[in-house]
């Protein structure tokens, strides 16, 4: 069973190293062989990918985030099935995929055609084209998933102002999306001053300047925030667990701003606050298929498709530098093929 060509176009980096030890990349569109593919029972003509931060960093030489190469990165894409072992995925299903290992220790995205184990398929729902799936892609699936968890804790619209911060981001920007959606007060950080107008667009009844947050402060501040949405750590993080209300939550994702994490432990121990991880990677498929399909439906994000920016596999370069380098202004998707 194969409908992949015996050769395919795809973005491929591949690590190597100089005589004394200095590690590159060298990264591009190539012609890359059906036959260098890993087995799976599904065949996937891709149509559209997107750029998250992960592949910024997987093609990159000190980015450690490739665990094979040459690897085509790309951990997710939407398009259809144009091969099956699955009598439940058939030719012509409309498609999406990402997590487990795809775009870092096996080949993803970023090629017209790849190849998947079954229960990693996500059958796009009615009325979604590969192209909302990929606007919303890994970083906005990661977005209702904090939405979703703070939910299941007790959140409600009426229960006060929520924070997202990064808000210009991919995660930040769908969170402020699906949250404004559903009736939240949202509350927006950015570093980017000229991002406001845009994110009032999206739904912030308020901004707040990175410097804002991004200072030190006293271990317990004033009770601000009902919940909040996390995906730049660092500085920000502790600020968001010294102000939020007591019994509220953060959803964690990301370490856009850095990866260090200094608290103390009274925002958890004199409030009640919780730290909920969020990790879309290992999210088992029926819990991520249900997701997909309330990212269809009730946790559909404010303007959908209207904040995104389009390259192909030829222009992939900018975006890819641009998201590690914090430039990102809502999300990039990767046109694949015509
Ligand atoms: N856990 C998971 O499963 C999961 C899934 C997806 C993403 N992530 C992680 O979540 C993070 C965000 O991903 P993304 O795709 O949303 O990236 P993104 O589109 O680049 O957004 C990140 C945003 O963070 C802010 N930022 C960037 N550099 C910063 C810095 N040095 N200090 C403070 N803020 C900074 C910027 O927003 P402003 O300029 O508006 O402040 C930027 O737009 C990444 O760390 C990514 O790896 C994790």
């Amino acid at each position: 069973m194969s409908a992949i060509p015996d050769t395919f176009r795809a973005y491929v980096a591949e690590q190597r190293k100089d005589a004394d030890g200095t590690a590159h990349i060298d990264r591009g569109v190539r012609e890359f062989a059906a036959a260098d593919l890993p087995p799976g029972d599904v065949d996937i003509r891709v149509h559209w990918s997107s750029v998250n931060f992960k592949d910024g960093l997987a093609t990159r030489a000190d980015g450690r985030v490739a665990r094979i190469s040459p690897l085509i990165p790309g951990i997710d894409l939407a398009g259809e099935v144009v091969a099956s072992a699955d009598p439940g995925l058939t030719v012509g299903t409309p498609v999406l995929a990402h997590g487990y290992e795809l775009g870092v220790s096996r080949h993803g995205g970023f090629a017209e055609f790849q190849r998947v184990p079954a229960g990693w398929v996500v059958p796009l729902a009615p009325g979604f084209t590969a192209h909302d799936a990929m606007a919303i892609g890994t970083a906005g699936f990661t977005a209702a998933m904090s939405v979703v968890a703070l939910e299941d804790r007790g959140l409600r619209p009426d229960d006060g102002p929520v924070l997202v911060t990064g808000a210009s981001g991919g995660v930040g920007g769908t969170a402020l999306a699906i949250l404004a959606e559903r009736g939240y007060e949202v509350w927006a950080v950015t570093g980017k001053p000229d991002e406001h107008e845009r994110l009032t667009s999206l739904g912030a009844a308020g901004l707040l300047t990175r410097d804002e947050v991004a200072g030190p402060g006293k271990p317990l501040e004033s009770e601000r925030w009902a919940g909040a949405v996390d995906a730049v750590g660092a500085a920000t993080l502790p600020y968001v667990l010294r102000t939020l209300r007591t019994g509220a939550a953060v959803a964690a994702s990301g370490n856009a701003g850095g990866p260090a994490l200094e608290t103390t432990v009274f925002p958890f121990i004199l409030r009640g606050v919780a730290l909920l991880g969020m990790d879309s990677v290992t999210v088992p498929i029926s819990r991520r298929r249900a997701i997909w399909d309330r990212l269809a439906t009730d946790l559909r994000p404010r303007a959908l498709g209207e904040h995104v920016s389009e390259v192909t596999l030829d222009t992939l370069d900018e975006a890819l530098d641009g998201i590690v380098a914090g430039t990102a202004r809502g999300r990039w998707v990767v046109r694949i093929g015509d």
